[in-house]
């Protein structure tokens, strides 16, 4: 059986499809069948980090309408042939809330099926219903936070929403400038930790070459020499099972 990993944060904008992606990639490059889905019915972004929105036909709301089956929704990504996508619909479906359910009950079937060894959800910021529908027992449920307190508090709410849910809760700090948290004008990382209060999975630094890979269609790890590539490969060797020492930057 695989494993289903849920990508939240509660803020938004503070790198979850990013690292959805990004971390996808680099489970299937370690040789894992991957499968990433944009679980944003109103936002869809994946397949834009991907940069394959012009390239496929069907997502997962055509799926829910009836419009294509499953299988024909799948997007492979790349030419690895274990990494593939679900995409989110381009437009806000008729029915968002069954679309959740529909999503939910997919990623119960593909974690079933066993052809996966990993299943990616991409939330959609905020909290309550069609966010915390994903937190399930047995999950693993990756809150994504940015060292500012805005970004804390609602990590806060949402990491014990998922701990409420019976989920396996770990933290990902984001965009961490170390001169920042060296001079004290960020908060201390530590102190974040204490103050969600769960199991710290990674830390990626802020790096500029983000938006630039985003805009030419690649994902960060693509890229030569980025600042933020071996955060996201020792974040997979994490998830994958692998114990690996927090890569810690500063
Ligand atoms: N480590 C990082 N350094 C710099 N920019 C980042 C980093 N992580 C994410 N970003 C940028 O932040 C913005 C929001 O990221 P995104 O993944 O869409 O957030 P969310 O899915 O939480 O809304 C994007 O423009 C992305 O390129
Ligand atoms: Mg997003």
């Amino acid at each position: 059986m695989g494993r289903l990993t849920v990508i939240a944060s509660g803020k938004g904008g503070v790198g979850k499809t990013t690292l959805a992606a990004n971390l996808a990639a680099c489970l299937a490059q370690r040789g894992k069948k991957v499968i990433a889905v944009d679980c944003d019915v109103y936002l869809k972004n994946l397949d834009i980090v991907f940069g394959v929105q012009n390239s496929h036909i069907w997502d997962i709301c055509d799926v829910f309408e009836g419009r294509c089956k499953l299988e024909e929704a799948v997007i492979k990504i790349g030419e690895s042939g274990n990494l593939f996508l679900l995409a989110g619909p381009l437009r806000a479906p008729e029915n968002p809330q069954g679309l959740t359910d529909f999503i939910l009950k997919t990623a119960k079937e593909l974690l079933a099926g066993g052809e996966y060894d990993h299943i990616i959800l991409d939330c959609p910021s905020g909290t309550g219903r069609g966010i915390e529908d994903y937190f399930i027992r047995g999950s693993h449920v990756i809150v994504v936070a940015t060292p500012d307190v805005t970004s804390i508090h609602d990590a806060q709410i949402t990491a014990a929403a998922a701990y409420a849910a019976g989920a396996d809760v770990s933290l990902v700090v984001n965009r961490i400038r170390a001169r920042s948290v060296e001079d004290g004008t960020s908060p201390d990382i530590d102190d974040i930790i204490d103050s969600v209060g769960i199991r710290l999975l990674g830390l990626i630094p802020e790096d500029g070459k983000t938006s630039e890979a985003l805009n030419a269609g690649k994902l960060i790890t693509e890229t030569k020499r980025s600042r933020s590539k071996r955060s996201y490969t020792n974040i997979a060797a994490r998830t994958d099972g692998e114990f690996t020492e927090l890569y810690r930057f500063w």
